[in-house]
């Protein structure tokens, strides 16, 4: 079952301006960030309530978020769902015949985490969590 909304992804071209403005302007609290390698990829998470803003830098020239800036400029990337059990609704949606970014649940800064292939979400990218207990 997805929960809640557990975070929102937006790039940005430079993770410290990003944390500038989300951070210091807007007065987001900072909870974590990450080098992601195998997303290509810096990140740090801020906490709002109980969702969270999730900001992307690219580092691989050759990912998809380094795409996705070089296209669009940054912004709103993706939303990401809570679930207790990311394996199972990953095989929900398979099940369901929707198109998959991951085969597999992998390590991502908010746990254990897929992403739905946006061509199947209605041109939105779809990210579930697994948050893992620290
Ligand atoms: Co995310």
């Amino acid at each position: 079952m997805l929960k809640r909304i557990h975070h929102v992804g937006v790039v940005v071209s430079d993770l410290e301006a990003g944390l500038r403005f989300w951070q210091h302007t807007l007065g987001l609290a900072f909870t974590k960030s990450a080098m992601i390698a195998e997303q290509g990829v810096r990140a740090a998470l801020l906490k709002v309530g109980e969702s969270e803003i999730e900001l992307l830098e690219p580092i691989n020239p050759d990912g998809g978020v380094a795409k996705f800036l070089a296209r669009r400029g940054g912004g709103l990337h993706h939303i990401c769902f809570e679930t207790d059990d990311v394996a199972r609704e990953l095989e929900a949606a398979k099940a369901m015949g929707i198109q998959l970014i991951d085969q597999h649940p992998r390590d991502g800064l908010a746990g254990l985490i897929c992403f739905l292939h946006p061509k199947a979400t209605r041109g939105v990218l779809v990210e579930y969590a697994q948050p893992i207990e620290e």
